[in-house]
């Protein structure tokens, strides 16, 4: 919903309009989207940012309604699997049947791998693989509950390349953009 904004001396952005706060959300540029397995099942997850380069630690979001949120309640750990635009079909299953109909890794072609350190499992068609540690659990009675898991073991292909990866926001799959300046110092 857009709703116009009158001029005054604090607000003479003459080019903008005032948007939902909701909608507000909506106008950051895209997130990854990683598969996640908790226990042996896995979701897709677009709710997912690092949270700490040292330790090294990631969050991701889980709608409370979702059978992944039962098994991670009772799990320790969870693995990050970053998949490639070429399995966007995996994506979408893992996105949409729950694992309390179907064994996810059967439906989407996916093989299970064991974890050097946890006990959830890896998908091995999957370039990078990343273990975690939950840490932290956030519940703020939001939509989402954060699981921040500390990275205790991490695996990628040599040949890897982050421009395979998927981005996903709002209700769309893009690719990662064109570098536009490199050696930035952050
Ligand atoms: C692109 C995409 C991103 C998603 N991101 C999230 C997310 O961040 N958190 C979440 O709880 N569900 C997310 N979902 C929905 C779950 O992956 C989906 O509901 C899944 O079927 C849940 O499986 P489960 O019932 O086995 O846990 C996403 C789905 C898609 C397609």
């Amino acid at each position: 919903m857009v709703i116009e904004t009158s001029k005054n001396e604090n607000n003479n952005h003459s080019d903008k309009v005032g948007i939902s706060n909701k909608e507000g959300i909506m106008t950051f540029p895209g997130f990854p989207v990683v598969l996640v397995c908790i226990q042996k099942n896995i979701l897709t997850v677009a709710a997912v940012s690092f949270f700490s380069f040292d330790p090294p630690m990631v969050m991701i979001g889980i709608v409370p309604t979702r059978y992944s949120f039962e098994l991670i309640k009772n799990s320790q750990d969870f693995s990050i699997n970053i998949p490639k635009q070429d399995q966007l079909e995996a994506v979408l299953i893992c996105g949409s049947k729950s694992g309390r109909d179907v064994n996810k890794f059967e439906a989407a072609g996916l093989t299970p791998k064991k974890s050097l350190k946890i006990a959830s499992y890896l998908i091995d068609e999957c370039p990078v693989n990343l273990e975690c540690k939950i840490v932290h659990t956030l519940d703020l009675q939001g939509s989402h509950t954060w699981f921040i898991g500390e990275i205790v073991a991490a695996q990628k292909t040599k040949d890897y390349d982050r421009s395979h990866a998927l981005m996903f926001w709002p209700r769309e799959f893009r690719k990662v953009g064109e570098v536009i300046k490199s050696k930035v110092s952050s």
